[in-house]
């Protein structure tokens, strides 16, 4: 098949179909009819978003001195949120369509305008209310007893979970100013307007490091530059073109209540330059209130000048659905004979493919089915005898397996295989018991050419 130049609305109608089809996102409680704002993962997409938040953890916290992790419950005392400030001013402006009460935020014009249009195509008229803040934390009930349940907030950022242990982090591990805290887990929203397949939805992932500096501006400012260059080559190294990721400065009416700075990476996406993650400098906004409101003392000594201080908090803060599909439609590639997802191998749901050249052979299948099995051991490898080869070939890369091996009559007599590479379709013959390190050598960066 010869595929043309597309629209590039269209690449992202393209992927949102590989992922149905294919097994990695499918639209939250389908057989229901949905739940909008809602995705579920499934056995590629579960697979992506794992190693995609094991590459975020490996870069951020595993390679880094003085960073340690925590697992904070989604679930948190109600008074979290009134200290942070999420119950006054996690808010949306909101505006609401009086031809179809169809509501919409006020601050994003392109979905304002395409509804505009929509109407006008019908000739309606169209009138807007006023905009009106809207709270996006998502309330939820909790308790026993009937009549007497508390709400509560799902949490609207992972954020809060790391400060109210910051007390906890300091008296167990004893770090040495400055530190990191690093999270990663759901956050739920009320988005008004959930669009853009996962890139806007109710329900999300983020990975977030908190790191807590000195309260001094020169300090906090060089800790804030250190992490927009260590986000910006996360996103690099996992081999994101980068002429198409930009940073932006929020303007001052554009930042969130607790941020005195914020900058964006931003991805080019089909519908413009859009949000990946946010750098923010959040001064003592969180440490000072949950003192205030908790009555705990959240200040912390340093052993080195014996002073005692609020510190600050540089914050980078990413979704893990946003850089997903970023990665996604980074990677997807039309050429002529294939559709290939040219994802970084570390991302590869599936590491290699192993395939028998033909199914009927019991001596060539009981030989794959081996070869397949220990690599198994260590490494996501998939099996696949469906078809012939070429199909299997196409297959493997619209997924990004990294390679394949096919075993065939050479292999039993002298244990070599065929293997080959998605990206470049190059083919060598190698042993299969070298077929482990071949694989490995292509997740950490080497050349494939190197192991002929
Ligand atoms: N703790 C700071 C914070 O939560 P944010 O800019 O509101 O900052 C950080 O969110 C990141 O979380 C965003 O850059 C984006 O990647 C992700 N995110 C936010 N809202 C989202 C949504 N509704 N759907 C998917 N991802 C979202």
């Amino acid at each position: 098949m010869l595929y043309g130049m597309c629209h590039m609305i269209n690449k992202l109608e393209k992927i949102v179909s590989l992922c149905k089809r294919r097994g990695f996102i499918f639209p939250g409680s389908e057989i229901y009819g949905g739940l909008r704002g809602t995705w579920d993962y499934g056995p590629l997409g579960s697979e992506l978003k794992f190693n995609l938040k094991q590459a975020w953890w490996d870069y951020m916290v595993k390679q880094r001195e003085s960073v340690f992790g925590v697992n904070a419950s989604i679930l948190m005392n109600p008074k979290v949120w009134e200290a942070s400030g999420h119950v006054a001013s996690f808010t949306d402006p909101l505006i609401e369509c009086k031809t179809c009460n169809e509501r919409f935020r006020a601050d994003k014009p392109t979905d304002i305008k395409e509804h505009e249009e929509m109407h006008a195509q019908k000739k309606e008229k169209i009138f807007w209310t006023e905009p009106k803040q809207f709270n996006i934390l998502v309330e939820a009930k909790l308790g026993v007893i009937e009549g007497e349940k508390s709400t509560i907030y799902l949490r609207g950022e992972i954020t809060q979970g790391v400060h109210v242990n910051f007390k906890n982090v300091v008296d167990s591990m004893h770090p040495k100013i400055p530190f990191g805290v690093a999270q990663i887990g759901k956050a739920f929203r009320n988005e008004i307007t959930p669009r853009n397949f996962v890139f806007r939805s109710r329900e999300f992932e983020q990975m977030e490091m908190q790191t807590y500096v000195k309260p001094d501006e020169k300090e906090a400012m060089a800790m804030f530059n250190i992490m927009k260059d260590l986000r910006m080559k996360w996103y690099l190294a996992l081999g994101v073109n980068k002429n198409k990721l930009r940073f932006r400065e929020h303007a001052p009416d554009e930042r969130a209540h607790y941020a005195r700075a914020a900058w964006d990476i931003e991805y080019e996406t089909p519908w413009g330059w859009d949000e990946a993650e946010g750098i923010h400098h959040r001064g003592d906004w969180d440490l000072s209130r949950h003192s205030k409101f908790s009555g705990e003392d959240l200040s912390y000594f340093d052993q080195e000048t014996k002073e005692r201080f609020i510190p600050w908090v540089i914050e980078t803060s990413a979704g893990v659905e946003r850089p997903l599909l970023y990665f996604l439609l980074d990677a997807y590639c039309e050429e002529e004979d294939r559709v290939v997802l040219k994802l970084h191998p570390k991302l590869s749901p599936y590491k290699a493919a192993v395939f028998p050249l033909l199914k009927n052979k019991p001596e060539l299948v009981e030989k794959a089915r081996n070869i397949y099995l220990s690599l198994r051991s260590d490494l996501n490898v998939a099996w696949d005898d469906r078809g012939n080869i070429g199909k299997r070939y196409y297959s493997q890369d619209e997924i990004g397996t990294i390679l394949t091996a096919t075993i065939d009559f050479q292999t039993l007599k002298d244990g070599t295989v065929t293997i080959r590479d998605r990206d470049t379709k190059e083919q060598i013959r190698a042993k299969s018991d070298d077929l482990g390190t071949i694989i490995r050598g292509r997740i950490d960066g080497n050349d494939f050419a190197s192991f002929k």
